[in-house]
């Protein structure tokens, strides 16, 4: 048996037949989806965060982003298929290791500090071959400049002393339709055995997973989708200016747009990119794009257009509303229907505005109690609450639980910001 296979094989097997204990870092939204889905379909799963809120909940059975139900949790735990803790050194226990650890971007840089920290981590326990998958959304080039440097450490080699490869997360939380079984997973390892063992892993829980070359080609695959999205947004959004300037519907048009069975995506546009996701992907390309010639110019346009909208809306908003002093009711206050995440949500902007113009603020959302904004501490008005103190209401995000027939009733004016409202027929709702 040569060298590679020697190191490859037992892991290959352990993978094959699921022996694995399989470390997950990084229990928020993508890592705990994660583990709860590799613990369904058979490994014995570590979850590790260095919240221990986080890996209490989890141990008590239950979902600290209440993304996943309690239900799909507690029994796994109960039968230690899945256990969390915030204790590296049980790193050592696992063949493979996934990292699902966040990668935020702070006034326009990329902030890899947990990645880092959590490649350093694996390196200290990394005494026997592992797979070790990079699934967070980074610049292109990260698995291979700062994962593998750490791992190793000047004296070990990959392929042989431990596998290593990019396979970015896709998972879009709600979307009942394309879920992580379903939705195709790109991997690229740094050479050929770390992507057939990516490949070997992951065909355990997902459908159908795509190998590409390198790792930079998954991981710029990853943001270009992303990119694709933060682009197509800006376009959408200066198309809805332009065609309001020149008095044509925008929501009409892009309507009839679509109705193109080729050659057509629709895109809608609306107050601002919210989420820990697309508003930060065009930074993790230019991160990338540092000190080489490379062009930027969709970047940055689309940067500029769409960092542009919270201002807009709450300029009209602010004008709807009939001046300093009104009463604004903000209707959904997270970065999309459904979910609980107020990550990088356009209500934020437009509520901070609004209140350094001296307008009264209140807001309703059911998914978000309290809230709280420079120098602002606010509580959700209850669903049924009586609103005729308001003056203009802006519709941010359309949860389905709020009732729009009531809010029509009491409120002067709805600026309705995603079109949500246009099958009430109400003359007093202003679409964006
Ligand atoms: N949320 C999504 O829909 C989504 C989809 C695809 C990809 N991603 C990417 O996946 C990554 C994780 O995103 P998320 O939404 O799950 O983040 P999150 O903020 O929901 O969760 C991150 C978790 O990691 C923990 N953590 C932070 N630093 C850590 C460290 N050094 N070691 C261990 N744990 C640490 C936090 O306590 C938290 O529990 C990001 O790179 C993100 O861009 C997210």
């Amino acid at each position: 048996m040569d060298r590679l296979s020697s190191t490859r094989r037992p892991l290959e097997d352990a993978i094959r037949e699921k022996k694995s204990e399989v470390a997950v870092i990084g229990l928020g939204f993508v890592g705990l989806t994660e583990a709860v889905a590799l613990a369904e379909a058979g490994f014995t799963v570590l979850g590790l965060d260095v919240d221990k809120g986080v890996v209490a909940g989890i141990q008590a059975g239950g979902s600290p982003n209440g993304h996943i139900p309690p239900s799909r949790i507690a029994p796994l735990v109960h039968s230690g298929a899945l256990r969390a803790s915030a204790d590296f050194a049980l790193l050592a226990e696992a063949d493979v290791a996934v990292i699902c650890v966040p990668t935020p971007v702070k006034d326009g840089s990329v902030d890899l500090d947990a990645v880092r920290s959590t490649a350093a981590a694996i390196a200290r326990t990394l005494d026997r071959p592992k797979l070790i998958l990079l699934e967070s959304t980074v610049p292109p080039g990260t698995t291979r400049n700062v994962v593998r440097t750490l791992l190793d450490g000047g004296h070990r080699t990959p392929g042989r002393d431990f596998f290593l490869a990019a396979c970015p997360e896709r998972i879009d939380l709600l979307n009942s339709t394309y879920t992580l079984a379903n939705t195709p997973r790109v991997v690229g390892g740094l050479t050929p055995e770390d992507t057939h063992l990516a490949q070997l892993f992951y065909a355990s829980f997902v459908q159908h997973v795509h190998a590409v070359p390198t790792p930079e080609v998954a991981e710029a695959a990853k943001v270009f989708e992303n990119v694709f999205r933060f682009v197509n947004i800006g376009l959408v959004n200066e198309f809805a200016l332009l065609c309001r300037s020149l008095h044509i519907d925008p929501w009409a048009t892009i309507d009839a747009a679509a109705t193109k069975p080729f050659g057509f995506l629709k895109h809608l546009p609306g107050p601002g990119v919210g989420g820990a996701c697309i508003p930060w992907a065009p930074y993790y390309l230019l991160g990338a794009a540092q000190g080489f010639e490379a062009p930027r110019g969709f970047l940055e346009a689309s940067l500029a257009i769409n960092a542009m909208m919270p201002e807009h809306i709450a300029l009209r908003a602010a004008q709807l509303a009939g001046g300093s002093g009104r009463h604004i009711l903000i209707v959904g206050v997270t970065y999309k229907p459904g979910v609980a995440d107020i990550r990088e949500s356009p209500a934020l902007p437009v509520m901070e505005r609004l209140h350094a113009w001296g307008f009264r603020l209140s807001y309703l959302d059911p998914f978000v109690p309290t809230l709280s904004l420079d120098g602002l501490q606010l509580r959700s008005l209850p669903t049924t609450s009586p609103l005729e103190s308001i003056d203009c209401a802006v519709v941010i995000t359309a949860h389905a639980e709020i009732d729009y027939q009531a809010l029509c009733s009491a409120v002067p004016v709805i600026f309705d910001t995603r079109n949500a409202l246009a099958g009430l027929g109400r003359q007093n709702v202003i679409p964006l």
